[in-house]
């Protein structure tokens, strides 16, 4: 096993289902008698080679998780390996539709979600929140539709809303209805925009959905002017450098462009996104980061320290992590 700094972490964007590991998945999936050697491999590899591909392999291996003992154990297996790696807080991103394409109510959904969280939390002190996403390429209809399913089962661990999907389908004005009512309910509001468009489509997630946070937002750097707005305006990046590298959008980590990112005043975390899918999790991004550009501890800790100001929770929560963080001795 992969040893991980001490440095504490905090992850703010990572879909659930995304973060399931193959072996789970081939487990439920011989107990439902649901065939998914089409997208993992005899290594017990998930198998996809573009985005689109990507997306299919992640249907179909979520289709397995069909009871809330099965999300419960999704999430529990996730939040222990989260705080292993020295995480302190997580959020992740659900999806209703992919619940409900697997028979679960939205409730059900949460609460099985919500249980695997619990015993995770009881057993390591990771605390944890929900965000429901949208899917983008379903559109605006379905995004409203999951917006008025969270908003009528209220759940306290449910604080965000958010939209995943194809970022090349669909105007974020088609969405401003949805993000608007999600707003005015008191969730925190982040959309995927900058991963696979460029600057165009950060700045429409900024105009149209209001959103303070931005999931990836990295090819905001091809637009010098949209950078400066992003560090005046003080928008947290979720950036997941892993991620992006294995979907071909940077060749390397050495070319991601978190580091200038960074040096140009913008509030950056660090994040896995669908970590098995991407042979990652948040302990690697920490320490490849961290050597690819040479980050010393204090930079570690502020990333640490900017996902915990960004984070969708309450504020005795946030004060709390703090302490956490602070009081960390890190050598
Ligand atoms: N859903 C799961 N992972 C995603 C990603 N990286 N971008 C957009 N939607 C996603
Ligand atoms: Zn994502």
């Amino acid at each position: 096993m992969t040893k991980h700094s001490t440095v504490p972490k905090a992850e703010l964007h990572c879909h659930i289902e995304g973060a399931a590991p193959p072996s789970l998945v081939m487990r439920l999936a011989e107990r439902y008698r649901i065939d998914v050697s089409p997208v993992i491999d005899r290594n017990g590899r998930y198998i996809w080679s573009d985005f689109t591909e990507f997306l299919r392999a992640y249907d179909l291996a979520s289709s397995v998780f069909r009871t809330p003992a099965d999300y419960g154990l999704l999430a529990e297996t996730y939040f222990r390996m989260l705080a292993a790696e020295g995480a302190i807080y997580g959020e992740v991103f659900i999806s209703p539709d992919h619940a409900q394409s697997a028979g679960l109510s939205y409730r059900s959904y949460v609460e099985g979600l919500a249980a695997g969280i619990e015993r995770a939390k009881i057993d390591t002190g990771i605390e944890a929140r929900m965000i429901a996403v949208g899917v983008r390429h379903f559109g605006a209809k379905s995004v409203e539709r999951v917006v008025q399913e969270v908003i009528a089962n209220p759940h306290p661990l449910v604080t965000g809303f958010g939209l995943a999907g194809d970022e090349r389908e669909g105007h974020p004005a088609n969405f401003a209805r949805a993000f608007r009512m999600a707003g005015e309910a008191g969730l925190g509001l982040t959309a995927h925009a900058g991963e696979l468009a460029g600057p165009e489509s950060v700045l429409a997630a900024i105009e149209f959905l209001r959103v303070k946070r931005i999931g990836h937002g990295v090819r905001a750097i091809e637009d010098q002017d949209l950078v400066r707005r992003l560090a005046d305006e003080e928008i947290v990046l979720e950036v997941c450098p892993g991620s992006n590298v294995a979907l071909g959008i940077y060749p390397v980590l050495r070319f991601h462009p978190i580091n200038l990112l960074r040096r140009a005043g913008v509030r950056v975390t660090l994040n896995s996104d669908d970590p098995p899918f991407f042979n990652t999790t948040l302990g690697k991004e920490y320490t490849s980061l961290a050597k690819t550009f040479g980050w010393k501890v204090k930079d570690q800790l502020a990333l640490t320290r900017t996902a915990i100001d960004a984070a969708f929770c309450d504020p005795a929560t946030r004060k709390r992590l703090i302490v956490r963080l602070d009081s960390a001795v890190v050598p």
